[in-house]
């Protein structure tokens, strides 16, 4: 029987966090990790550059059906303590736009520097590692695991959520807070691009790789960014951030036009451009493409000074508020978050210790504590992995 402190199941951001934070307060640290590297998502995130943190970090920026549980956490571990570590290591950053933290470099800088700080600290990470039971000791926890039987007083679950199972997502979290009384939330894919079918797919693949800025809302929701149709649908980040707070069957609603009252631009075009048609004058907005095919398809293109007043209200109604019924979403496949997991309830948010089953934590996506899209929930990894590794 291998004896040690904490064990960690799952080397991912929050696993991670979390084991060098421990080490480095001399804790023995196992961190067990499944697939055949660590922190594959760290390496995928970002496009490649991992948005890791974001200034304006605020719980605001988190969906909970407890909206309280992250405040502790990120109060206790802010976007500057992860920066002063990200500066310590030299890794070179820039701020894209908004808060958002990016490497210069590639996201392997933010990996490597981790695992620099796990190794310097002590930690004993194995990949390839399976656990297949887990058993309550007398004091503590008993796993059976690839490595043989292991014990240790506090079991930390950084298992992540279900999204991309191609980079080693698994539900074992959720089977894990199961097992130990804890209730799960409904799980579903979250900063996800949406499907459409019919007409509505023929416009997104006539305009794939088309941005547009936008302002596109859902269920009292509103994010003012870019909208990208691609071959299946809708992409792009004002999609990925409400795909979040969409259901299945709900329309969402897109403003095209979202620098201008679109009515007052229209009348505005209308006095100055009367010979001009309404594709000419959508061009100044929108790519050439786009502004013949919204013209021609949704109002028959003619010149503006033939357009009637309710005809300029019905295409100011469209651009400015056009609504789309997604078909669904690209599910786990492609999704970036999973929204639901381990209810927070029985958790407690100070030590991310659980209520039911002393000496077990949770940390990290498993829980149902879920970001908006721009390097939150790289923020939560690393706050919710530092507050545990406090009490393991
Ligand atoms: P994470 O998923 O990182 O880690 C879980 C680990 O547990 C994995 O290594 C997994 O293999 C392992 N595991 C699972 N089951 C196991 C088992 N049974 N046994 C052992 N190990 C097991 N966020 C952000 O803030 N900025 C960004 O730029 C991006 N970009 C981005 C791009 C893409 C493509 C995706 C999919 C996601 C993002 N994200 C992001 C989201 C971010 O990656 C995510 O929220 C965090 O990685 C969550 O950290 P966790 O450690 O909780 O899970």
């Amino acid at each position: 029987m291998r004896s040690t402190d904490v064990v960690i199941i799952g080397a991912g951001a929050a696993g991670l966090m979390c084991a060098l934070t421990a080490a480095e307060r001399g804790r023995r640290v196992l961190l067990l990790e499944h697939a055949n590297k660590a922190g594959k998502k760290i390496l995928m995130s970002g496009g490649g550059r991992c948005n890791f943190t974001n200034t304006y970090t605020d719980p605001a920026n988190f969906s909970s059906q407890n909206p309280h549980f992250c405040k502790s956490a990120l109060a206790r571990y802010t976007p500057w303590d992860f920066i002063a570590l990200v500066s310590q290591h030299g890794v070179p950053y820039h701020e894209k736009k908004l808060g958002q933290l990016f490497c210069d470099n590639k996201s392997k800088d933010i990996l490597n520097m981790l695992l620099d700080e796990c190794r310097q600290a002590g930690v004993d990470l194995h990949l390839n590692t399976s656990v297949q039971q887990i058993e309550k000791a007398e004091a503590g926890y008993r796993l059976s695991t690839d490595l043989g039987p292991v014990a240790a007083p506090s079991l930390v679950v950084a298992t992540g959520g279900l999204s991309i199972p191609t980079l080693g997502a698994t539900g074992f979290g959720y089977e894990i807070a199961r097992q130990f009384g804890h209730d799960v939330l409904t799980t579903r894919a979250g900063l996800v691009p949406f499907t459409t079918t019919d007409q509505l797919k023929e416009l997104c693949t006539e305009l794939s790789g088309t941005s547009v800025a936008c302002l596109v809302r859902c269920n009292d929701q509103s994010f003012r960014e870019n909208l990208l149709f691609t071959h299946r649908g809708l992409s792009g980040p004002a999609i990925l951030q409400i795909s979040s707070f969409w259901h299945p069957g709900d329309a969402i609603e897109i403003n095209l036009l979202p620098d201008h009252d679109a009515l007052q631009w229209l009348h505005g075009q209308q006095s100055a451009r009367p010979n001009s048609e309404l594709k000419t004058v959508l061009g100044e907005v929108f790519t050439k493409k786009m502004a013949t095919l919204l013209a021609d398809s949704w109002f028959a293109s003619k010149p503006m000074k033939q357009h009637t007043p309710a005809e300029l209200r019905d295409i100011a109604d469209k651009l400015g508020a056009w609504p789309v019924v997604p078909a669904g979403t690209e599910g786990y496949r492609t999704a970036e978050v999973t929204l639901g997991g381990v209810q927070t309830r029985d958790v407690s948010s100070k030590t991310m210790e659980s209520l039911k089953s002393p000496g077990l934590y949770f940390i990290g996506e498993v829980l149902d504590v879920t970001g908006h899209l721009g390097g939150f929930n790289f923020q939560w990894a690393w706050a919710s992995g530092h507050a545990a590794a406090q009490f393991v």
